[in-house]
C-alpha cells in the first residue's frame, strides 16, 4: 500500500465520525491528541515494511511568523541498498575539545568542583583503552597538561602527539613500566620539574590474562599479572602521593579495579585478575 493510499482509507475509516458530513479533512475536525489511528494496527501485522518512499507534511509559518499560510505534501525515496546503520566515526577520530575558562566561569560551583580545571593529570596505561580515554576525558575537563606513562612505546609516542594535536595541551609520554619503582621514581621526578606536583592519578594500566583455567595457569604469569595490576598501582600511587605530599597540596588518586575485584564474572576463567582487583579495591580501604 502506498504511502497516500494508506492515508486516504484512515480518512475514509473516520469519516462517521465527522460532524454534518463535513469533508474537512480528518486533521482538522478532531484534535490530534483525541484521533483513532487504526493503521498502524493492521501494518504491524506485516513482519517486513519497504517502503520505496517516504511522504513528507511540511507546514511552515508564513514571512510573519503566523501559522497555517504555507504547506508542503511530497514524498522522498527510499534507497533500499541503504538500509544498514552508515559507520560511525571511530571514537580514537572523535574531536578532543578542551574546556576554556570562560565556560569554566559560568558553570555553577558544584560543576566546577567536578572538573579538573587547571589541574596536572597523570594517567598510567593511556597508551590506549580506558586510560586513553580518560586522559582525553580530563582535557575536556579543563586540565592543564597531561602526562602518559605506559610501556607501549610507539602507542604511547603516538597517544601523546594525537592529544598534543587536538587540544594545544602540553603532553607528555614516559616510557615507563608500572612494575618498575626506579624507573617510576625519575619520571615522576622529571614530571613535577616540568608541570610541578601532580594533581591527579589515574592507575588504568593494568592486564587481564583471561580465560585461562587455574589448574593450568603458569605461576611466572600469575606473579607478572599480580605485578602489575597490584603492585604497579602501589608503586604509582606512592611516588605520585609523595610529591603531592612534598608540594603540600591536596590531590586525587585513583585506581581503576573492576568489578571482577568484588564478584566472579562467569565464564571467565581468570583467578589471578580477580584477585589482582580484589588487591587494588582493598588498598585504597582505610
Ligand atoms: N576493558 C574492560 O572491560 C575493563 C573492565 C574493568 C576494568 N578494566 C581495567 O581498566 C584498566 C584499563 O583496561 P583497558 O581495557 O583499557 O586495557 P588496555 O589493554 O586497552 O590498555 C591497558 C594499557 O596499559 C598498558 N600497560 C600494560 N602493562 C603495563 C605496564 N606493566 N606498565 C605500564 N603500562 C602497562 C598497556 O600498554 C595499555 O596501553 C585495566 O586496569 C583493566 O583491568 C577494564
Amino acid at each position: 500500500m502506498s504511502g497516500r493510499t494508506a492515508v486516504l482509507r484512515a480518512t475514509r475509516a473516520a469519516a462517521p465520525l465527522l460532524s454534518n458530513a463535513s469533508r474537512t479533512p480528518i486533521f482538522r475536525a478532531i484534535p490530534a491528541a483525541q484521533r483513532t489511528f487504526s493503521l498502524s494496527a493492521s501494518r504491524s501485522k506485516s513482519d517486513v515494511v519497504r517502503e520505496t518512499e517516504v511522504p513528507v507534511s511540511m507546514y511552515s509559518p508564513d514571512s510573519k511568523g503566523a501559522a497555517g499560510s504555507t504547506s508542503d505534501h511530497f514524498s522522498i525515496p527510499v534507497n533500499r541498498d541503504d538500509a544498514k546503520p552508515k559507520p560511525f566515526p571511530a571514537e580514537e577520530d572523535a574531536d578532543v575539545v578542551p574546556l576554556t575558562k570562560r565556560v569554566w566561569r559560568e558553570m555553577p560551583p558544584m560543576m566546577q568542583k567536578m572538573s579538573v580545571m587547571d589541574k596536572v593529570v597523570v594517567v598510567t596505561g593511556g597508551a590506549r583503552g580506558l586510560g586513553n580515554h580518560m586522559a582525553r576525558a580530563c582535557a575536556e575537563a579543563g586540565a592543564k597538561a597531561l602526562v602518559i606513562f605506559d610501556v607501549n612505546q610507539e602507542l604511547g609516542d603516538e597517544a601523546a602527539a594525537e592529544l598534543h594535536q587536538k587540544t594545544g595541551l602540553p603532553v607528555s609520554f614516559f616510557k615507563v613500566d608500572v612494575r618498575d619503582g626506579a624507573a617510576i621514581n625519575a619520571a615522576v621526578d622529571a614530571c613535577v620539574e616540568t608541570y610541578g606536583a601532580p594533581d591527579v592519578l589515574i592507575n588504568s594500566a593494568g592486564i587481564a590474562d583471561s580465560n585461562i583455567k587455574a589448574e593450568t595457569y603458569d605461576p611466572a604469569m600469575f606473579r607478572r599479572l599480580i605485578d602489575i595490576n597490584l603492585t604497579g598501582s602501589f608503586l604509582m600511587s606512592q611516588a605520585i602521593g609523595r610529591a603531592m605530599m612534598a608540594a603540600k597540596k591536596p590531590g586525587s588518586i585513583i585506581l581503576v579495579a573492576s568489578m571482577s575485584g568484588s564478584i566472579v564474572n562467569y565464564p571467565q576463567e581468570q583467578s589471578c585478575y580477580n584477585a589482582s582487583k580484589a588487591g587494588v579495591i582493598h588498598t585504597t580501604s582505610v
